[in-house]
């Protein structure tokens, strides 16, 4: 009878026969012997055959293996012959691999970026299940309005205007007036019309809401979730996220306390001297590393005309498409940062952060950042009125560090009926769809509050992924819904 293992289980069978099930990543023969380095989801083995009689069959079809056929090995049995396997060692650009995207999830490094996200997710889960937290399922299709109009995406829902959900906040504060403390986690969708690095269409976030909380507590329970699941991943992928580059030490030191700064101290950090010079030193850099590359370029394309053997042409073509793709990458950033200054150094008191102040903001720190405080006039309706400064809400966004910018947003939610009231007034919104959500503060209203951390933008962030299109299965951007 055939015993069959995985790659990962191999160790507790030394000794023993077995069998292995996967794919052909790729062969190597010399002579009389031949490698074939299988592939099983859990992991790679390097499997040998050598040529003597009483193997010539199997030898003659490890020969004919190709890359990703898929194969049993004990002996050799093919499963499928796979012809012209689309994604070869050769480089590929980024568009190439995304319209593979349901191939390119076998290559090494997308292997692992998924596995770690497997594992934020579940340390997400169990870090909030232990802190006594209570799951609530929050509804996708919705009648409200959680995050302001312009990013809603529209459904017709028999007939009626229905929306995809943004947040599953406000059922989550209903939630915690049952039940305490509460979180939802689930996908939320929002027409982000732009396409950046830090955005989809189609995102998960994790949302806990805490009854009888107020914003430093809020903050602090933020502080301990993110030091929680960051330990985690850190504990059970040190390795995988070497393999990424990821420098480990940085996320070594995500230890409370992190940075708590308000809002108008962080518009001085953007005016102040520090800032400037962070740009300047940049610009500096990059333009350096721009000549280096261009160097490098010249080296390369050189080495690749004299290059005989298949896999020095495909090294050096590959080398090439790297060094190509990070000197335009560069070359865009240099174009940037006088921009970056300008906005940095012009920025007025009121105004949301954008996306490059939060980066400046993040990279003058080497820890997460609480910014609180912010004018309410840019914020979401539903943030409780700071009572000391009724220009300010009581909020904070979470900054991750090495210019992630933001992961969380959250704040103190408004408890009051007549000033929340108001405050849907005021952003034009219909009062009507808002009446249940009215009810809490009709019907034993507290103070509450709690946050909304993004999966794919923290998972950007602890493998140090420069996008976010990678932090997910099946990307959606604009533009981008196909497979
Ligand atoms: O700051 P946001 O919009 O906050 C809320 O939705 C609140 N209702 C959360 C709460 O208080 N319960 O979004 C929270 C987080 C962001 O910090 C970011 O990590 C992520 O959700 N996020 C996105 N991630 C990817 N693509 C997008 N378009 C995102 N928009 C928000
Ligand atoms: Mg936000």
């Amino acid at each position: 009878m055939t015993t069959y293992a995985t790659i990962e289980q191999l160790c507790d069978h030394v000794g023993q026969e077995v069998t292995l099930r996967g794919w052909t990543y790729k062969t190597r023969f010399s002579g009389k012997i031949g490698f074939v380095v299988l592939r099983d989801g859990t992991g790679l083995c390097q499997c040998v055959v050598e040529k003597l009689d009483e193997l010539a069959e199997v030898f003659a079809a490890a020969k004919e293996l190709t890359q990703e056929s898929s194969v049993e090995i004990t002996g050799l049995k093919l499963v499928q012959k796979a012809v012209d396997y689309p994604i070869t060692p050769k480089a590929h650009g980024v568009d190439f691999l995304m319209k593979h995207r349901h191939l390119w999830f076998r290559s090494q490094r997308q292997h692992v970026i998924l596995r770690i996200r497997a594992t934020l997710v579940d340390a997400i889960r169990q870090h909030l299940n232990k802190s006594g937290f209570i799951l609530i399922d929050t509804p996708i299709f919705n009648g409200t309005a959680g995050e302001g109009h312009s990013t809603l995406f529209g459904v017709d829902y028999f007939d009626e205007k229905a929306y995809l959900a943004q947040t599953g906040q406000l059922h989550v504060e209903s939630a915690c007036m049952a039940h305490g403390k509460v979180y939802c986690f689930g996908p939320t969708f929002r027409a982000e019309k732009s396409k950046t690095r830090r955005h989809l269409t189609e995102f998960w976030m994790v949302e806990p809401e805490i009854a009888y909380a107020n914003l430093d507590e809020v903050i602090d329970v933020a502080e301990d979730f993110v030091c929680g699941i960051v330990e985690r991943v850190l504990n059970d992928h040190r390795e995988d996220l070497e393999f990424l580059g990821r420098d480990v030490a940085s996320l070594e030191c995500i230890k409370k306390p992190f940075y708590r700064i308000t809002y108008s101290h962080a518009v001085d950090i953007l005016h102040g001297p520090k800032a400037k010079q962070l740009l300047e030193d940049d610009l500096t850099t990059k333009k350096q590393a721009i000549t280096d590359l261009s160097t490098k370029l010249d080296e390369l394309e050189e080495s690749a005309k004299t290059a005989r053997k298949k896999w020095q042409q495909e090294k050096a073509a590959q080398d090439i498409q790297a060094a190509r793709t990070e000197r335009s990458e560069l070359e865009e950033q240099v174009g940037n940062i006088p921009h970056h200054m300008e906005l940095a150094a012009n920025f007025e008191w009121g105004s949301d952060l954008g996306g490059s102040d939060e980066t400046i903001i993040s990279r003058l720190h080497d820890k997460p950042v609480f910014v609180t405080h912010y004018p309410k006039e840019v914020k979401a309706f539903y943030m409780r009125v700071d009572r000391e400064n009724d220009k300010l809400v009581e909020n904070f966004d979470m900054l991750a560090p090495e210019g992630f910018g933001e992961v969380i947003g959250g704040s103190a939610r408004e408890e009051d009926y007549d000033i929340l009231l108001s405050r849907i007034h005021d952003h034009k919104l219909p009062i009507e769809p808002y009446e249940w959500y009215l009810d809490l503060r009709r019907y034993g209203s507290v103070p509450h509050g709690g946050f909304g951390l993004g999966v794919e933008r923290t998972l950007a962030w602890i493998c140090g992924l420069p996008h976010i299109r990678e932090t997910i299965p099946y990307p959606r951007m604009m533009g981008k819904i196909e497979i």
